[in-house]
C-alpha cells in the first residue's frame, strides 16, 4: 500500500517533519460491541439497555437500531483479515455482557463466550494483541429494571461478570479495561438521556457515576484474582476545559464544567477522593449519601494503566443571566448543578458532529493525566472524527479524517517528547458503525461500510494509518 497523501506542489515549505514512535509503540483500533456486532438475539444473547432504547421510537435518529449494525458477528474472519492487512498490532474491541451472561446475573453463556475466543484467537493468529474493554455501554435490560447504575448492587454484578469473561479469555488476552467512558454512561444515560437508559435525574447520574467507579474497582480485583498477570485499565473521555474569556465568573464556569467532566473521574480514580469543589457545586443536587465508607479505596485499586479517549474541547463561559433561556438548558442537563453554563462555539472547523478540531487539546489533555495524576504508561484508546464520505469508483477519499489522525498523531508525539509515557494509539474506528443516539448517519471509520451490502472499503485513511504503522511513525509533509 502506498501514503496516498499527495507530495507538496513546488515552492510549498515543507512544515511537517517525519516522527518516528517509540520502539513497540502500539498501534491499533477501536470498536465496540453494541456498534458492529449485530446478532442481537441470536447465540443466546438478550437485550441490552441500548436494544430496549434504540427500539424505543424517537430516541435514536431515523429509528436505527444494532440488530444488524455491521454483522460482525459473522464476518469475524474477514474482519480480522482485514485488520491484518492494515497491520495493525492491537485491536480494541468490547465484550456485550447480555452475550456472555445473558440477564446480567447467573451462569456464562458457552455460546456468547465462544465468539469472543474465536475473536481472540484469530487476532492472536494474525499476530494482532487483543484488547478487551469489558463494558462499552451495554448494561443487560434486567439489571436496569432493577436500578441500574444509580443502584449499588450493579456494581458488584459488574464485578461477577468480569470474573466470568477473565476465567474464560483470561489465559488469551492481557489488556483488559473495565469501563469505557463512565461520563457518558452516567450523565448520557441517566443525567440528559440522550442515551441508553435515557433516564433524567442529576441525583441518579451523579450515583450511577459513583457505582460505575466502585463496579471497575471491584473488577480490577476480581481480574486481578482470576489472572495475575492481566494489565488493567480504565478509559475515560476526557476535555480540555477552557474559559471563554478571563473573566473570573468564566473562568469560574471553567472550573464547574472541568470536575463534573474530568475530575469527577479522575480524582477517585487516581487519587481515591471527590474534589472537595465539585462536591459543593454538587450540593443542591445531591448529598453524596450513596458513598460509603472504603469506596474510595476500591475505586482507586492500583491500575497497570491508563486509557484516555479524546475527541475535542469544551469552551465554556459563566451563565448569562439576561439571555433567554435556550431550549438546551430547559432540556435536561448531562452537568446536573451546572446546567447554565453556556458552551461556547469559537468557530473554528468542526467534524460532521459538530465536535471542534483542537490537536492542541491533546497535548494537553495527556500531560495533565501525566503530570497532575499518574506515572502509569498511558494509551490514547479512542482518537478519531466523523464526516460525510462519498463512494466513487469504489474508493472512498477521506481527505479530512486522514488529516485529523494526521494533527493527533502529531499532537500525541509532542506529548511524548513533553515526558507523557504514552505506549499506544487507537483509532476510532475501525469501520463505520452505529453511533448510539446518531444511528448510522454519522461515520468514523477508516473502513467504510455499505449496510445493505455489508461490503466493507478501505478509505485512504485507512491505507494512509497502514504506512503510520508500517514506519512507525508520520513521513514529512
Ligand atoms: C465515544 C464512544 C465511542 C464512539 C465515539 C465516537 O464517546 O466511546 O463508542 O461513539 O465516541
Amino acid at each position: 500500500m502506498s501514503n496516498p497523501a499527495s507530495p507538496p506542489a513546488v515552492g510549498v515549505v515543507v512544515d511537517r517533519p517525519p516522527l518516528t514512535f517509540p520502539p513497540g509503540f502500539l498501534w491499533g483500533a477501536a470498536t465496540a460491541a453494541y456498534q458492529i456486532e449485530g446478532a442481537a438475539a441470536e447465540g443466546g444473547r438478550t437485550p441490552s439497555i441500548w436494544d430496549t432504547f434504540s427500539h424505543t421510537p424517537g430516541r435514536v435518529v431515523e429509528g436505527h437500531t444494532g440488530d444488524v449494525a455491521c454483522d460482525h458477528y459473522h464476518r469475524l474472519g474477514s474482519d480480522v483479515a482485514l485488520m491484518a492487512e492494515l497491520g495493525l498490532k492491537s485491536y480494541r474491541f468490547s465484550v456485550s455482557w447480555p452475550r456472555v451472561q445473558p440477564g446480567g446475573t447467573g451462569p456464562a453463556n458457552a455460546e456468547g463466550l465462544d465468539f469472543y475466543r474465536r475473536l481472540v484467537d484469530e487476532l492472536l493468529g494474525h499476530g494482532i494483541e487483543p484488547w478487551l474493554t469489558l463494558y462499552h455501554w451495554d448494561l443487560p435490560q434486567p439489571l436496569e429494571d432493577v436500578g441500574g447504575w444509580p443502584a449499588r448492587d450493579t456494581a458488584a454484578r459488574f464485578a461477577d461478570y468480569a470474573t466470568l469473561v477473565a476465567d474464560a479469555l483470561g489465559d488469551r488476552v492481557r489488556y483488559w479495561t473495565t469501563l469505557n467512558e463512565p461520563w457518558c454512561s452516567a450523565f448520557l444515560g441517566y443525567g440528559s438521556g440522550v442515551h441508553a437508559p435515557g433516564r433524567s435525574d442529576g441525583a441518579d447520574a451523579v450515583r450511577a457515576g459513583h457505582h460505575l467507579m466502585l463496579g471497575h474497582g471491584l473488577a480490577v480485583q476480581a481480574l486481578r484474582a482470576a489472572r495475575p498477570t492481566a494489565e488493567v485499565g480504565v478509559t475515560v473521555n476526557l476535555y480540555p476545559v477552557t474559559p471563554a474569556s478571563e473573566a473570573p465568573a468564566d473562568v469560574d464556569a471553567a472550573r464547574r464544567i472541568d470536575g463534573l467532566a474530568n475530575r469527577f473521574f479522575l480524582d477517585p480514580l487516581l487519587r481515591g477522593s471527590y474534589p472537595a469543589d465539585l462536591m459543593a457545586d454538587l450540593a443542591k443536587v445531591t448529598d453524596f449519601g450513596h458513598v460509603r465508607d472504603g469506596d474510595l479505596a476500591t475505586i482507586s485499586t492500583p491500575l497497570d494503566v491508563v486509557g484516555v479517549n479524546y475527541y475535542s474541547r469544551h469552551v465554556v463561559a459563566a451563565p448569562d443571566p439576561d439571555a433567554e433561556p435556550e431550549p438546551y438548558w430547559r432540556a435536561p442537563s448531562c452537568w446536573p448543578g451546572s446546567e447554565d453554563v453556556r458552551f461556547v462555539t469559537r468557530g473554528v472547523p468542526v467534524t460532521d458532529m459538530n465536535w471542534e478540531i483542537d490537536a492542541p487539546g491533546l497535548v494537553e489533555t495527556l500531560r495533565r493525566v501525566h503530570e497532575e495524576y499518574t506515572d502509569l504508561p498511558l494509551y490514547v484508546t479512542e482518537n478519531g472524527s466523523a464526516f460525510v464520505d462519498e463512494v466513487v469508483d469504489g474508493q472512498v477519499d477521506d481527505a479530512d479524517r486522514l488529516a485529523y489522525f494526521d494533527a493527533h498523531l502529531r499532537a500525541a508525539h509532542e506529548a511524548i517528547e513533553a515526558g507523557v509515557p504514552l505506549r499506544g494509539y487507537f483509532a476510532w474506528s475501525l469501520m463505520d458503525n452505529f453511533e448510539w443516539a446518531w444511528g448510522y448517519t454519522k461515520r468514523f471509520g477508516m473502513v467504510h461500510v455499505d449496510y445493505d451490502s455489508q461490503v466493507r472499503i478501505p478509505k485512504s485513511s485507512a491505507r494512509w494509518y497502514a504506512e503510520v504503522i508500517r514506519r512507525n511513525g508520520l513521513a514529512a509533509q
